[in-house]
C-alpha cells in the first residue's frame, strides 16, 4: 500500500473544491448538514470503487466539513480485537474513524465492530465458566467511514450496518482535466492549451493517475523545455512513459496480449490470466480489470473474461471471426 499522506496538501479539503462524483457529493452534503444541525454523529459511510478515485480524500473532507477529528487506519493494520477497542475508546464525540481496505478486517475484529457501530458500545466477557458475565462499555458516538475496492467482499452483517453506501465512479475526461489544472496551480507549474486534456485522456478515469502523470510531465517540461507544459511537451512525455492514448500501460497490454495469444481472446478465468502474466488475481480484479471493462475492451462472461473487438482494433490486430 502506498503512502497516501504525502499528497494530502494537494488534496481538496472541502466538498466545494472536490471535482467530480457529483451525485455522491450532493448526497453527502445533505447528510453532513443534517447531522450538524442535529449535533449528532453522521451515520456510518461505506465508500467503494476502484483505487485512486478519492475514497481517502473524501473521508478527510467529510471529517473536515463536520468539524471533527479523523482517525485513520486500515483493515489489515488492526490485528486483534483489543487494537480496535483501544482506537474506539480514544475517539471523541462525533469523530470519524476511517478504515481503509475494510474488507481485510479479521473476523474477530469485525465482531467488535458490530455493537460499536450499532449501539456505540463494546461488549466484554469477564471471567470463565459459570461465573463468566458480559459487560458493556459505552463508547463516544462516532462515524465509521469504510473504504474498499470491493464491496462484494464485505460480509453481509458488516455491509448492513452502513447507513450510507456510495460507489465512486471513474471520472470523465473534462473532470480530470480540471483536476490536472487545479493540481498544476497548486504545484505552481504553467500548463497551457490542451495539455491538461492530453494528460486527462491518458489517466484511465483516475485522479491519482492524472496527478502522477502530471508530475512526470512537469519533470520533462523542466528538463527538456522551459518549464511550461505545452500540449507538445505533454504528448512527448506521455509517449516516453509508455501510457498509450487510451491510458493503457504495459500491464494492460501484456494482459490483453496474453489473452489473445494464449487463449484466443478468451473466455479465460482471471486466475489463469494472472498466472500467465505473473500478477496477482486480486490486483487484476481490483486495479486493471475495472477500467478495461468500463471502456469496453473486456467483457465478463460466466465462463471467464473475453477480449472485445474494440480491444483488438486498439491493439492494431485483426478481429477474429469466432462464428
Ligand atoms: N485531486 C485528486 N482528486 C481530486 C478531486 N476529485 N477533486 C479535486 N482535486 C483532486
Amino acid at each position: 500500500m502506498e503512502d497516501q499522506t504525502a499528497e494530502l496538501s494537494l488534496r481538496p479539503r472541502y466538498l466545494a473544491e472536490y471535482i467530480g462524483q457529483a451525485q455522491v457529493k450532493d448526497n453527502l452534503k445533505i447528510y453532513i448538514e443534517a447531522a450538524k444541525q442535529r449535533m449528532e454523529a453522521l451515520d456510518h459511510v461505506l465508500l467503494y470503487g476502484p483505487p485512486g478515485l478519492g475514497k481517502t480524500t473524501l473521508s478527510n473532507i467529510i471529517a473536515n466539513e463536520l468539524g471533527v477529528n479523523i482517525r485513520t487506519t486500515s483493515g489489515p493494520a488492526i490485528e486483534r480485537p483489543g487494537d480496535l477497542a483501544a482506537i474506539l475508546t480514544n475517539l471523541q464525540e462525533n469523530d470519524v474513524l476511517f478504515i481503509d481496505e475494510i474488507h481485510r478486517l479479521h473476523r474477530t475484529v469485525e465482531e467488535v465492530l458490530y455493537p460499536a457501530m450499532e449501539d456505540y458500545a463494546l461488549d466484554f466477557i469477564i471471567g470463565k465458566g459459570p461465573s463468566a458475565r458480559s459487560v458493556r462499555l459505552d463508547l463516544p458516538k462516532f462515524t465509521l467511514i469504510g473504504a474498499t475496492t470491493r464491496a462484494g467482499l464485505l460480509s453481509a452483517p458488516l455491509r448492513d450496518r452502513f447507513g450510507v453506501v456510495s460507489r465512486l465512479e471513474f471520472y470523465t475526461e473534462e473532470e480530470l482535466a480540471y483536476i490536472v489544472s487545479r493540481t498544476s496551480d497548486l504545484l505552481g507549474v504553467g500548463i497551457i492549451g490542451e495539455a491538461s486534456s492530453e494528460i486527462a485522456r491518458r489517466s484511465r478515469g483516475t485522479p491519482r493517475i492524472a496527478n502522477r502523470l502530471l508530475k512526470r510531465v512537469r519533470d520533462y517540461a523542466q528538463v527538456r523545455g522551459d518549464g511550461i507544459i505545452t500540449e507538445d511537451i505533454a504528448h512527448e512525455a506521455l509517449e516516453r512513459i509508455q501510457v498509450d492514448p487510451m491510458g493503457l500501460d504495459a500491464v494492460d497490454h501484456k494482459m490483453l496480449q496474453a489473452m489473445i495469444a494464449n487463449y484466443r481472446g478468451g473466455p479465460v478465468g482471471v486466475d489463469t490470466i494472472a498466472a500467465s502474466i505473473g500478477e496477482e488475481s486480486q490486483t487484476i480484479e481490483d486495479v486493471y480489470e475495472p477500467y478495461l471493462l468500463q471502456i469496453g475492451f473486456l467483457q465478463r462472461t460466466p465462463r471467464g473474461r473475453v477480449v472485445t473487438p474494440a480491444a483488438y482494433r486498439h491493439l492494431g490486430l485483426p478481429v477474429p471471426d469466432k462464428s
